[in-house]
């Protein structure tokens, strides 16, 4: 395996944690030369020190890069105050958006002995394993909008949501084909009755190109429907598709159904190979828990299979998801330090 470049971006709070126990599962599945690490000072105390959030000259070096590790960004609360959204427009969905990160994966697994809030187990003897394919760089996330009169009582503030055939078809074909290679059935997670121009678009869409999936069974829920779906039963789905903003709502729940967003992946794709795609755990900085080396490092070491998967090491990502697993097993409750977590899963790997 010929040696590829990773920009690394650890961030804030615990980004930097986790993510060197990610990158110490890299090394231990694929040895030491596979891959070249290049680490970013960015995030909240980059900012804080610098005013910078993601210099352009940044931008355009982290494109020749094979792939992106973030950690996580966002800044302690009493910290100096940092502007609302500015490093989530500024830095993480900046990537998305730059690097045309249009299929966002977060997959859902529920282990044996995690503990979930879902009682009873409705679902006991049947798997609850799931992966929402969210669309990643359009609908309300475009910044598409504006207010006027603002702090006054005839305030009008309007957030419109972009959706292109473009965008939709291929975030749609590309959870057909994961559904394929799965249990081979694909939900849309929408609101048609309601969001009729948008609704339109990714349900002609998703008919369309299922035609061509004869052997997936499609299904379409509302979303608020799919709220109660997730609670009573998860183990009902086996792909989701759906746009930017459902699917972050949707997978901040199957993290929590799931275990908890301690254990929750995600990549981020960009589909045609042009730029890099980058991996990062579900959760935030955590600020409250920064330092103590108490965080879980799981999310971060499983997005490391995604990344594997990605680029075309699907032995190696296959090693880091049993790594992950047997460990989630044998843990069982009981927790263990950011390392010693970190240590444990790169032991079965070496
Ligand atoms: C996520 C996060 C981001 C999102 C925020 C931090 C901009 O919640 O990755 O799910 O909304 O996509
Ligand atoms: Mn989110």
């Amino acid at each position: 395996m010929t040696s590829a470049r990773i920009a690394v971006i650890g961030g804030d709070g615990i980004g930097p944690e986790v993510t060197a126990e990610a990158l110490k599962a890299l090394t231990a599945v694929a040895g030491p030369d596979a891959f070249d690490f290049t680490h970013y000072d960015l995030g909240a105390e980059h900012w804080q020190r610098t005013g910078e959030v993601l210099p352009d000259t940044v931008l355009e070096e982290l494109k020749g890069f094979d792939a992106i590790v973030l950690g996580a960004i966002g800044a302690a609360p009493g910290s100096k105050a940092i502007p609302s959204g500015l490093l989530e427009r500024g830095l993480l969905l900046k990537l998305r958006f730059a690097f045309d990160h249009g299929i966002n994966l977060r997959p859902s697994k529920l282990y044996p002995g995690v503990p979930t809030p879902l009682a009873p187990r409705v679902f006991e003897g049947r798997e609850v394993d799931f992966v929402v394919v969210r669309e990643g760089t359009e609908g309300l996330y475009c910044g598409n909008g504006g207010a006027v009169r603002i702090g006054t009582p005839h305030e009008l503030a309007t957030e419109v949501s972009v959706n292109t055939y473009f965008g939709v078809e291929r975030v749609v074909r590309d959870a057909y084909h994961r559904a394929q290679a799965r249990r081979r059935q694909l939900t849309l997670l929408h609101k048609h009755n309601v969001l009729v121009n948008a609704g339109s678009l990714w349900n002609r869409v998703f008919n369309e190109v299922g035609e061509e999936f004869p052997d997936v069974e499609r299904r379409y829920l509302h979303i608020d429907a799919a709220m109660i779906a997730m609670v009573v039963d998860p183990s009902q789905f086996d792909v989701i598709v759906t746009d930017n903003l459902f699917g972050d709502i949707v997978t901040d729940l199957a993290a929590a159904v799931t275990g908890g967003i301690g254990l929750a992946a995600s990549a981020n794709i960009n589909p045609s190979g042009e730029f890099p795609s980058m991996f990062e755990p579900v959760h935030g900085s955590a600020p409250d828990i920064a330092g103590q080396g108490i965080a879980d490092p799981t999310a971060a070491i499983s997005s490391m299979a995604l990344l594997l998967d990605h680029l075309g090491h699907a032995d190696l990502a296959k090693r880091v998801d049993d790594a992950v697993s047997a460990d989630i097993t044998e843990r069982g409750g009981q927790r263990f330090s950011t390392v010693e977590t970190g240590d444990r899963i790169a032991a079965r790997l070496a």
